[in-house]
């Protein structure tokens, strides 16, 4: 694997997009690509700002499992994409971009567990991934949860990932939202 910069790490996210972006999302009727470009089109169509739309096209990066550094997962303390993807996207971008991408599974346990009408807009593969993640938040893992400097970003990304899902409507090409990834790497 040729080293990841700062200066190449956009191009290797683009080739990932281009060249693997066809695999199914898991139980779903999009594929990968499909799925992280209609998420990012739902948090632009909602005004969100720059890290929060680049957030949500790169929220489901760790899923490439092979793609990305296998340190990415050695960091963590555990193999899930969420934690992978962060932790890979930590180095080159802020952590505006990585938190909410981090959190994207808790935050769906949180509002489960603190909205009674999150639950049903869920898709039957997030039900049965949600049972897989330990199930809604209890009490304490709510209070940790809300002390993230990014809830309101974390909360955002989830729905926006819930809505990316759909397999007729339109979305802009990845060639669209790359600028938006530039303006943020760090250097
Ligand atoms: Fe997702």
């Amino acid at each position: 694997m040729i080293e990841i910069t700062s200066k190449n790490v956009v191009d290797l996210i683009e080739d990932i997009f281009l060249r693997r972006g066809a695999e199914s999302y898991l139980g779903e009727q999009v594929t990968m690509a499909q799925h992280m470009l209609q998420t990012a089109q739902c948090a632009e169509k909602a005004g969100a700002d720059i890290a929060q739309i680049v957030a949500a096209l790169l929220h489901d990066i760790g899923h490439y499992k092979n793609e990305i550094p296998e340190s990415s997962f050695a960091k963590g303390v555990n193999n899930f994409h969420e934690e992978a993807g962060a932790n890979f996207l930590e180095e080159y971008f802020p952590a505006s971009v990585v938190e909410p991408i981090r959190q994207h599974v808790a935050a769906k346990r949180y509002l489960c567990a603190v909205k009674t009408d999150y639950f049903e807009r869920l898709s039957e593969a997030s039900v049965h991934t949600l049972n897989l993640q330990g199930g809604p938040m209890n009490e304490k893992e709510i209070k940790e949860f809300e002390n993230n400097d990014y809830l309101d970003h974390c909360i955002n990304l989830r729905y926006w990932d819930e809505e990316g899902k759909d397999p007729d409507r339109e979305h802009p090409p990845f060639s669209y939202y790359r600028p938006l990834i530039d303006s943020l790497v760090k250097n």
